[in-house]
């Protein structure tokens, strides 16, 4: 077996960050059950906040990012998995101070890893990734409070649109039915949130001018939401009675305001999303509906795919805010 791999590292110099691509040695990755050979690993913010030594994620450089990666194991400590088994390991501490999916080999504990369900493509997965795993948690977190109602003829409305997490929210909103409203900063990707299946756009000035504070008009019913800050505030004050919104991300800012009206008048929620430190079952049981019930059709029409070697551009990108869907990565 190869002894030395390729990965993207960053590391940090007198408080300075830059990546470039170095051979690591399979000998120095940490302890682990199994040994896997990583095929595709993607792009999500987190990933972008690692590689560039923002605070919260990685503690130590040098450091190899990616906090999903799909591939084959290797070699297995463990009953549970064989070699030759295809597996997604995302989120826990891969990529954020275990070495990551930027890598071509992996070593983790067992816990942290998943067969790849049948029905989904290696690259199925990494197209979806942690974003997708993120709205797929949303959605059915939404559900679960409307008591598996379903979202035949609900109202929903994606913030950040555009991007990972509310591309997919998107796509899965608009399959199961719901007629979805998408916040965007991006003038210009209309077309491409109508082709996710978007029946109304909103840039962020019009969601300003359409929803009232501190509690007006119901307009919809469910909101997935990545943004915080004011995007948040406002879509808490336009749901319906008995509506909620899921939030997991913080792109605009990490405090919002909120009164107490859309919770005691309308029985409104607030639902926290965590697609890292959650139960490795709950995250198994996102990825068997993105294999079946919810396999996403157009998937491949909104996603990238690079090379590890053109991963840096992308990674400036996301951090910019200018990703358009989501970036695979080729390992
Ligand atoms: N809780 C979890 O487990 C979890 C998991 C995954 C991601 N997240 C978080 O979710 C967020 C989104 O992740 P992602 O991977 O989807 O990132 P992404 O691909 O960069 O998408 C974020 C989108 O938000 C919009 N946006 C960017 N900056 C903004 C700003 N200042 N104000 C308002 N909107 C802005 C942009 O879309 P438009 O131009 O269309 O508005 C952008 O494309 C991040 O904060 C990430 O850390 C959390």
């Amino acid at each position: 077996m190869t002894s030395n791999f390729r990965a993207l590292e960053a590391s940090e110099s007198e408080g300075k960050f830059d990546l470039s691509i170095v051979e690591k040695k399979v000998d120095d990755l940490p302890e682990g059950d199994l040994l896997v050979k990583v095929s595709y690993s993607s792009l999500n913010y987190k990933d972008a906040m690692s590689a560039t030594g923002m605070p919260g994620v990685t503690r130590n450089y040098p450091h190899i990012p990616g906090i999903d990666a799909v591939g084959a194991v290797v070699n297995s400590e463990v009953s549970d998995f064989k070699e030759g088994d295809d597996v997604i390991v995302t989120g826990y501490d891969l990529g954020m101070n275990t070495s990551g999916g930027f890598g071509e080999y992996i070593r983790v504990p067992a816990t942290w890893a998943i067969h790849l369900p049948k029905g989904l493509s290696e690259k199925q997965s990494m197209s979806l990734g942690t974003a997708g795993l993120t709205a797929g948690l949303s959605v059915h977190a939404l559900d679960s409070f409307r008591k598996w109602a379903g979202f035949k003829e609900t109202k929903s409305i994606v913030t950040g649109s555009t991007g990972g997490v509310g591309s997919v929210s998107v796509m899965l909103l608009s399959k199961l039915g719901s007629e979805v409203t998408a916040v965007t900063g991006k003038d210009d990707q209309a077309d491409f949130l109508s082709s996710l299946g978007a029946s109304n756009i909103l840039s962020r000035e019009e969601l300003s001018e359409t929803a009232r504070k501190p509690i007006g008009k119901s307009l919809w019913d469910i909101g997935v939401d990545v943004v915080s800050g004011e995007a948040l505030s406002l879509l808490l004050t336009s749901l319906s009675p008995g509506g909620a919104v899921a939030c997991s991300g913080l792109v605009g800012g990490p405090s919002f305001e909120s009164s107490i009206f859309p919770f005691i008048l309308r029985g409104n929620a607030l639902i926290g999303i965590d697609s890292v430190e959650i139960p490795l079952k709950t995250k198994e049981h996102i990825w068997e509906h993105f294999a079946g019930d919810w396999a996403l059709d157009g998937l491949e029409a909104i996603t990238k795919e690079v090379s590890l070697d053109n991963l840096e551009t992308e990674i400036t990108s996301i951090l910019n805010g200018n990703q358009v869907g989501r970036v695979l990565v080729k390992i």
